[in-house]
């Protein structure tokens, strides 16, 4: 009795995981709530603050970046973590006002992240 309720939890507990992986909410909210102001919702630069930064933000579906996505699979968590770009991003959203709260990254997060984000970039032509 008590191993079938755990065997039906199981069951489930997966088909929910393996729906929210197929959506990737997560992906998506992290994108929509962190990044889209400058990216874009189509990633292609064309957020509110796109041309408020020099360089401005660049439109990441074009085959120049889908190339250096495909040579180097970590450039967009590495964005995120290695801020390369240095107080660019900070600088920006605050001389335009724009609070974006911190967030505590979790493994989950970076992974669906950038799931999300490669699966609208492949979609799109350039
Ligand atoms: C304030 C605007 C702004 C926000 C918010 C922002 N970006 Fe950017 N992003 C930029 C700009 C500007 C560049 C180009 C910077 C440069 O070339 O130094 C850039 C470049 C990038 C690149 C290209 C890096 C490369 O080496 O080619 C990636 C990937 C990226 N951002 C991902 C993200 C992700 C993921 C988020 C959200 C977590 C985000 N960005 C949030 C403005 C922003």
């Amino acid at each position: 009795m008590k191993t079938s309720l755990i065997v039906l939890m199981t069951v489930a507990l997966s088909i929910q995981t393996t729906h929210v992986f197929a959506d990737n909410t997560n992906g998506k909210n992290l994108y929509v709530q962190r990044c889209a102001v400058c990216h874009g919702p189509d990633i292609k630069g064309t957020g509110p603050l796109a041309h408020k930064s020099n360089p401005p933000t660049p439109d990441l579906t074009t085959p120049a970046f889908k190339k250096r996505l495909n040579d180097y699979p970590g450039v967009i968590v590495s964005s995120i973590i290695l801020r390369p770009n240095g107080d660019l991003i900070p600088k920006t959203l605050r001389e335009n006002g724009v609070k974006i709260p911190p967030h505590a990254w979790s493994v989950s997060d970076f992974r669906d992240l950038n799931q999300y984000m490669n699966d609208v970039i492949s979609k799109k032509q350039h």
